[in-house]
């Protein structure tokens, strides 16, 4: 079938969730992706920051192949061989001590809601009122499923679906004078993604996370960092949260971590993780073999020498692009980001910049409207980031004059 015949069945069977591009993906192999025509598409939206290590990276097809023929799945009633390992190296990454494994991010933060509760009320039982209150922020997105959902800020994502989780608050991004108003006593938790990736790549102030990190502290509510998009050696560093030398209880992180297939993991303070007990959480899928013996081999190679390293450079390298691109075309309002999640906010929508874009045979993604977001595999180099900024320059230097007339691929 091709793209029309798939589009048109998709339209009749599929419950309609997704506004899909036009492309009809068949392979992928290192940063590009592969059309059904055999046209290539170089990739800064990454999977949606799950691809860190592109496509068909040779080292994970070779634990795919052999795991997959060894021990597909076995249930968390039984014990394998990758769960300790990989839980102990997350754990040690994060200066946690334990690890509970699932399958997508909007899991694991139902977990943390649930861990948090579970805490509040082990810490402190003879507390007079219920501590349940769970402080999320403006402008923040943390999952789909009705607690997640509860804490993610775009009301028409909310609205539908309410009633939501009773006590989720949200507190204005980096205004500490709210945030110490809404620290009540009745809050077990406050929830936060570093750099918020939905929201468009906004930063959140070193004040605010520090004000944060002493509010929890104060009150013995958790600190629970989101690193499922902004984690795992997208800022350049493993984690986002530790440049910003904060001490959460709480680390979540999933999109990338099993190379592309789902698993997600909680990581938490031993005090925090004594809170669960058997019974009391659960998943069948979560921490398979298959799964943790890949995020073994994406940890592997992450931490090796210079990879990280290469994220900062050309992360650093594409910054500087994209702010010279504002400095010479005013539709640029603003570039954001460090490393390889960056983002060109203009002052138009940017949903038609997408479009040329893929013609031209790039692959990005619009949010917030007008955030232009990239996210490509960590092993980009500065060549794919030239060949994608020639392109913008093309685009956006047309915006507003004629309409991009010569959409030719640029790719060698
Ligand atoms: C920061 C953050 N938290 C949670 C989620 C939800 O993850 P998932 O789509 O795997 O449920 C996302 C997804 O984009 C995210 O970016």
């Amino acid at each position: 079938m091709n793209l029309d015949q798939i589009a048109e069945l998709e339209k009749r069977v599929l419950i309609p969730t997704y506004d899909r591009l036009p492309i009809l993906a068949v392979r992928g192999e290192g940063c590009y992706l592969y059309d059904d025509r055999g046209k290539k598409y170089l990739d800064f939206l990454g999977g949606l920051a799950v691809n860190v290590l592109g496509y068909a990276h040779p080292e994970v097809l070779a634990v795919l192949r052999d795991e997959s023929e060894t021990l597909l799945h076995v249930s968390n009633l039984l014990y394998h061989r990758y769960q300790a390992p990989l839980a102990e190296k997350l754990a040690k990454k994060a200066g946690l001590d334990r690890v509970f494994l699932a399958n997508t991010g909007t899991e694991v933060v139902e977990g943390a809601i649930k861990l948090a509760r579970a805490y509040a009320r082990k810490s402190r039982p003879s507390a007079a009122f219920e501590r349940f209150e769970i402080l999320a922020l403006e402008n923040s997105f943390h999952g789909r499923t009705l607690g997640a959902l509860s804490l993610t800020w775009p009301e028409k994502y909310r609205k539908p679906f309410e009633p939501l989780l009773p006590g989720a608050r949200f507190v204005r991004l980096n205004d500490v004078a709210h945030l110490r108003e809404s620290f009540t006593p009745r809050v077990a938790a406050l929830i936060v993604e570093v750099i918020q990736g939905e929201g468009g790549v906004m930063e959140v102030q070193e004040k605010f996370l520090k004000t944060a990190e002493e509010l929890c502290r104060a009150n013995d509510a958790l600190l629970i960092c989101d690193e499922i998009q902004c984690g795992m050696g997208r800022t350049g560093r493993f984690f986002a949260f530790k440049e910003r030398g904060l001490r959460p209880d709480v680390v979540l992180v999933a999109k990338p971590l099993a190379a592309g297939l789902p698993l997600a993991a909680i990581i938490a303070r031993d005090e925090v993780a004594q809170a669960f007990s058997p019974g009391l959480h659960g998943s069948t899928f979560g921490g398979g073999p298959l799964q943790c013996r890949l995020a073994l081999k994406v940890l592997e190679i992450l931490e090796r020498p210079g990879f990280l390293e290469n994220v900062q450079d050309v992360g650093a390298y594409f910054r500087r692009q994209l702010e010279k691109l504002r400095s010479e075309l005013p539709v640029v309002r603003e570039v954001r980001g460090e490393g390889l999640i960056l983002a060109a906010e203009l002052e138009v929508p940017c949903k038609p910049v997408v479009r040329q874009a893929l013609e031209m045979g790039f692959l990005m993604n619009c949010t917030q409207e007008r955030v232009l977001r990239f996210l490509p595999p960590l092993i980009i180099e500065r060549r794919h980031v030239d060949e994608l900024v020639a392109a913008l320059r093309l685009i956006l230097g047309r915006l507003g004059n004629a309409p991009v007339a010569d959409k030719k691929e640029v790719h060698a």
